[in-house]
């Protein structure tokens, strides 16, 4: 029984554990499946609609590869394209859409948009971020985890979260952490914490789970003992370039950097980001900052940091694909049969 069927995919904390974790099985068998060029398409005759109101490289690619492989067809429509929120409400958008398609993607601004489209449609809509939530990101992420510490169970994991806590990716892998028992840390100033209302729902969901969420401002503390130390941009896309002067004044001591790692006392710690990542001064926006705030070797994580763990960085962006894959199936195929 495939308990995934015809479900909208908008946040993770909608999931049990044995949900998430069969999503998370089932892309590994899609990844070597692919690897091993066996592909079966079991999305033949699927349309898909890919709405972007934002950039993407790895969540848009991800989707029509994955759509792609397994015979499904989609539409992409950029920003500006369709009349979608301005012309034609969202309402409406969603009742004509899921007449055209079997599935809608929604990457935007407010996670509202998403939940009002998913209220007015009658097929599946998987959220590509808002600024909210990030739950396909995560996923591939726990994907990462899992190939990392294949004997380990999620809640024999640690994982520390530095930097803006009170983003898309942190609130998805505190909602994650909940349902699946890891011990996560989100280490970041005060003003940086999670919402209230998201950290409290998952502080009670994983009292139910034995996870052990923790918010704190110190950093030693934070980082004792992890596996993983996550990070991820300080403005994220649709915050005022503004932001940049308060944001790098109270997060300049939470960069990923060698003397962070030390602090974990622990020399496998592993270092991940969902990308695109501030790191290099190839990247014209990290050379400007780095030239105004008298910043150096990269943004939220130091080239050199980067550098040592870009063979784990670019599997979990590789990651999205195998898993935005079995979301899709998931969705969309009432009996799996691998
Ligand atoms: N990590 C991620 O979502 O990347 P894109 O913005 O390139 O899709
Ligand atoms: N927090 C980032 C994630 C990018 C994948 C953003 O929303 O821009």
């Amino acid at each position: 029984m495939n308990y995934l069927y015809q479900r909208d995919f908008l946040r993770l904390l909608d999931f049990s554990n044995i949900e998430l974790e069969s999503i998370i099985i089932l892309s590994k068998k899609l990844k070597k499946i692919k690897k091993n060029n066996q592909e079966t398409q079991l999305l033949k005759k699927k349309n898909i609609a890919l709405i972007f109101e934002k950039e993407s490289t790895r969540t848009r690619c991800s989707f029509e590869i994955a759509a792609f492989d397994q015979g499904a067809h989609v539409t992409y429509l950029g920003p500006g394209s369709t009349h979608f929120g301005t012309k034609e409400s969202i309402e409406d958008t969603a009742q004509v859409l899921s007449r055209l398609y079997d599935g809608i993607e929604y990457r935007g601004h407010s996670h509202k948009v998403i939940e009002t489209l998913s209220k007015y449609s009658a097929v599946p809509v998987w959220n590509g971020l808002t600024e909210k939530f990030h739950p396909t990101q995560i996923i591939a992420d726990l994907l990462t985890m899992k190939e990392i510490f294949p004997k380990k169970q999620f809640f024999e994991i640690k994982c520390a979260y530095v930097g803006d806590s009170h983003n898309n990716i942190a609130n998805s892998l505190l909602e994650a952490s909940a349902i699946l028992g890891i011990d996560l840390r989100l280490v970041s100033p005060k003003q940086y914490w999670p919402e209230k209302n998201i950290l409290n729902i998952c502080k009670e969901k994983a009292k139910k789970n034995s996870s052990k969420i923790t918010c704190t401002d110190n950093i030693k503390e934070g980082v004792k003992n992890v596996d993983f130390i996550y990070t991820d941009v300080w403005v994220s896309m649709g915050e005022p370039e503004k932001q940049w002067k308060e944001k790098i004044a109270l997060l300049k001591n939470y960069q990923v950097s060698q003397s962070m790692l030390d602090m974990t006392d622990n020399n496998s710690v592993k270092v991940l980001h969902c990308l695109p990542a501030l790191h290099s001064q190839k990247n014209i926006i990290v050379k400007s900052i780095l030239k105004e705030y008298n910043f150096q070797d990269g943004v939220e994580i130091t080239d050199s940091v980067f550098q040592k763990n870009k063979n784990i960085i670019f599997e979990q962006a590789e990651n999205r694909l195998h898993t935005i894959k079995a979301i899709l199936i998931s969705s969309l195929v009432k009996n799996i049969n691998f």
